[in-house]
Parts: C-alpha cells; sequence; structure tokens
C-alpha cells in the first residue's frame, strides 16, 4: 500500500514501514561510529519500541554487542492497516541485530501486567539465564494495577492553581494562550500510579525472587526536570509527583539490590520531540525554541546521542558513576546549562505566531515529529508501494 501521514493533532495514526526501518539504521549507525561501549551484555528493556528505550536498546546491542529482549505495547501491522512506529521499529532493529548475530526477541503486551512479566522472566530463563541491565522507559496514559484491577489514567495538569501561559500549534505555527486548569487530589493519585515507581519496583521483585538478575546487575529509569517555564504543568504538575516518586523508588530499588551488589539509578534526559511529549501543552513550544538554541551552540541531541553518551560516559564509564545531590544521573546538564536556559527564556517571551517561525526550530520540531511515524526521511520514495505486512523476527 501508498502510506501518508494522517495526523489528529498529536498524534499520526499511519506510520511507514520504510522510514521506521530508516530511523533505526541511521540509530546503529551512530552508535557504531562512536564506538565499543564496554557495557552490559544481556539487557532487559521495558518499553523498548521508540524514544528513550529503543535508543537505550540499540545503544545496548550495537554498541556493547548485548543480547536483548525488549517488552513493548504495539500495534501489529494488518492488512491494509499499518502497524504502530514502535512495531515497524521493532522489526527493523530485530533484523538488523540478528544479521549482525546478536540475540534479540521480544514481547508484544502490557508491561504493567503479572502475566507480561511472568512471560519475560520465562525468556530470560530459557535464553539468557540473567540479566546484567534493565532499563525501564515506558510512557503510558493508563495502568490496569495487576493487584486491584483499577484503571489508573494519568493526567498532565497544574497543581493548586490555573497555569496560563503561551503554548504553539507546531502543525500551524500559531501561537496561542493556554489555560489549563488545576487536577484534583485523585489526579496526583492516579498519575503517580501510573507513571511513578511502583511498577519499575514490581518489575525488579519479580525478576529478583525469580533468579535472573546477575551479581551486579543494573537498573535505569528515565526521568524529566526542564525550566521554570514549565514547571507548574510538568515538574510541580501531576507528572511531577510521579516523577519525584519514580526517583525515590530508585534508592528502594537500590537498597533491595545491594545483596547482588547491583544498582537502580534513574537518569534525568533531554526534552525532546517523542510520542509522549507531543502530547505535553506548552513543551512543544519549549522544545521548539530549545532546539534551536542548542543547535546554535552546537549542543542537540536526539535520543540516540542521549542514550550512547548515558552509557559512554555514566553509566559504564570503566569508575564511578557521576550522579548529581539527589542521586539522579543527568545528561539533560547541556539543556539546563545557564547559557542555553537564559537564551530560551528570553525568546519565550518574544514568541508570537509571526516571530516563531525565525526565532525557533519549528521545522525541527515537526520533522521530528513525523520522523517518529517514519515520514520525513530524505531518500525515501513515499509514493511507492510498500509492504505494509511486515513481522518482527524475535516476537515471542
Ligand atoms: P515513548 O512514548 O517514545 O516510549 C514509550 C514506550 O513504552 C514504548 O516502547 C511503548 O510501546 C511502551 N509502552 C507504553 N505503554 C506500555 C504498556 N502498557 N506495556 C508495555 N509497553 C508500553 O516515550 P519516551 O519519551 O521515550 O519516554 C520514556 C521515558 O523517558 C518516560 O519515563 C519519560 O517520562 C522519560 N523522558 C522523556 C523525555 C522526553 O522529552 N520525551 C525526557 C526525559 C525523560
Ligand atoms: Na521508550
Amino acid at each position: 500500500m501508498i502510506i501518508v501521514p494522517k495526523v489528529r493533532g498529536f498524534i499520526c495514526l499511519t506510520s511507514h514501514p520504510v522510514g521506521c526501518a530508516q530511523n533505526v539504521v541511521n540509530q546503529i549507525n551512530y552508535v557504531k561510529s562512536k564506538g565499543a561501549i564496554n557495557g552490559p551484555k544481556k539487557v532487559l528493556v521495558i518499553g523498548a519500541s521508540t524514544g528513550f528505550g529503543l535508543a537505550s536498546r540499540i545503544t545496548s546491542a550495537f554498541g556493547a554487542n548485548a543480547s536483548t529482549i525488549g517488552v513493548y505495547f504495539e500495534k501489529p501491522a494488518a492488512e491494509g492497516k499499518p502497524g504502530s512506529p514502535g512495531w515497524y521499529n521493532t522489526a527493523a532493529f530485530e533484523a538488523e541485530a540478528q544479521s549482525a548475530g546478536l540475540y534479540a526477541k521480544s514481547i508484544n503486551g502490557d508491561a504493567f501486567s503479572k502475566e507480561i512479566k511472568q512471560k519475560t522472566i520465562e525468556l530470560i530463563k530459557a535464553d539468557l539465564g540473567q540479566i546484567d541491565l534493565v532499563i525501564y522507559s515506558l510512557a503510558s496514559p493508563r495502568r490496569t494495577h495487576p493487584v486491584t484491577g483499577v484503571v489508573h489514567n494519568s493526567v498532565l495538569k497544574p497543581i493548586g492553581e490555573t497555569f496560563r501561559n503561551k503554548t504553539v500549534d507546531f502543525h500551524t505555527g500559531v501561537v496561542s494562550e493556554v489555560s489549563i486548569e488545576p487536577c484534583t487530589e485523585e489526579d496526583i493519585a492516579n498519575t503517580i500510579a501510573v507513571m511513578g515507581g511502583e511498577d519499575w519496583e514490581m518489575w525488579m521483585d519479580e525478576l529478583k525472587a525469580a533468579g535472573v538478575l546477575a551479581n551486579g546487575a543494573t537498573t535505569v529509569a528515565y526521568s524529566y526536570i526542564g525550566p521554570k517555564l514549565t514547571e507548574p504543568v510538568y515538574r510541580k504538575g501531576t507528572i511531577g509527583m510521579a516523577k519525584d516518586h519514580l526517583e525515590k523508588t530508585a534508592f528502594v530499588i537500590d537498597e533491595k539490590l545491594k545483596d547482588l551488589n547491583g544498582h537502580a539509578y534513574v537518569s534525568v534526559n533531554k526534552a525532546l520531540v517523542t510520542q509522549a511529549s507531543s502530547a505535553i501543552p506548552v513543551i512543544p513550544l519549549y522544545i521548539s525554541l530549545l532546539y534551536k538554541v542548542m543547535k546554535a551552540k552546537g549542543l542537540h541531541e536526539g535520543c540516540i546521542e542521549q542514550m550512547q553518551r548515558l552509557f559512554a560516559t555514566r553509566l559504564f564509564n570503566g569508575s564511578k558513576v557521576p550522579v548529581d545531590e539527589k542521586g539522579r544521573i543527568r545528561v539533560d546538564d547541556w539543556e539546563m546549562r545557564e547559557d542555553v536556559q537564559a537564551e530560551v527564556a528570553a525568546l519565550w517571551a518574544e514568541a508570537t505566531t509571526e516571530s516563531l517561525p525565525n526565532i525557533g526550530d519549528l521545522a525541527g520540531y515537526r520533522n521530528d515529529f513525523f520522523n517518529l511515524f517514519g515520514f520525513e526521511f530524505p531518500g525515501i520514495n513515499y509514493e511507492a508501494d510498500v509492504n505494509e505486512m511486515v513481522a518482527v523476527p524475535g516476537l515471542v
């Protein structure tokens, strides 16, 4: 079929298998170009199909020659209906890994469930024995609690006060005022239930109890801080409460891994265009200004550059893992640099529909957005008939 983008607000309903494969190959080539990392050998990535999780998997495999198991929740390809981007990304990754002689298998299902955790443990036991790195990179709007059966929905809202600021519709470039009403107490609890650390801890408990964590095993989950500008709706909003919980959970898990000489970390990553971040009001405007400033300074990174740097210079640098005063790894260090933030704040004040095309990198934002779905890669003929029925080679 011929596949064109079908955009509805901040999501795209279609994805392009050839473009998604190109995206994966580009990331693989980047990691290879940076040289070998003396890193993990057997890796489980939870949330492995897109964004930071996919980049972590690619870095593990093509940077450190690791065997990888990926867990994700994606829509398979069907006749006349393209699969979701993570489906095609995984298909391409596993094909590339297998042809490079690397073990790569995956499980498609709800990572929050007991069933998928058990299935993963069985796969580790059967194929790898034990794993030495667990990446936790889920981003989900909801979670069915495995014990209570309650469905929790996360929200992106401020706490206590209405938030008013600028935002941009990144498709039209129109800058407008957005106003977001504060959340309820229940919203906070629900967002923590979805995006906090409980599920990460459950995974680690079950992996440990099953004896599939190797001595010295490490686990890492991803967090975000960001600037003052987005604080009311991000770090001090409902999602920030969940990130606080996730960050606290790292210490709980770290303690539980002591007898294995293992460690749990949170890595604070940079703001990037992913399916998750496109949905957050205000963030697209911030990102389009940030991209402009960071590109001008030669500091811009995408998911793969971030994860390669996390592995090579933080987690597996051959000595101590550098952390901040709260025990967190910081690969948002360049984003948070004082000069970068000062310039973004100044541009923010000036941003209007008229000025944004010049002072912001809206084109870069849009390009990254379409790239997430396999569109707008140079050299791909998007008018060509492509086979949408791509299989994931290592799917269990
Ligand atoms: P993403 O949407 O690209 O990836 C989410 C992954 O989770 C996908 O692999 C998806 O299949 C999987 N997933 C979602 N629900 C699932 C379920 N129920 N069962 C199994 N798999 C499921 O998101 P991302 O931006 O890469 O986010 C990953 C983490 O990084 C999140 O914790 C996010 O908060 C954090 N982070 C993101 C940014 C950013 O700017 N995008 C910055 C810093 C930190
Ligand atoms: Na991810």
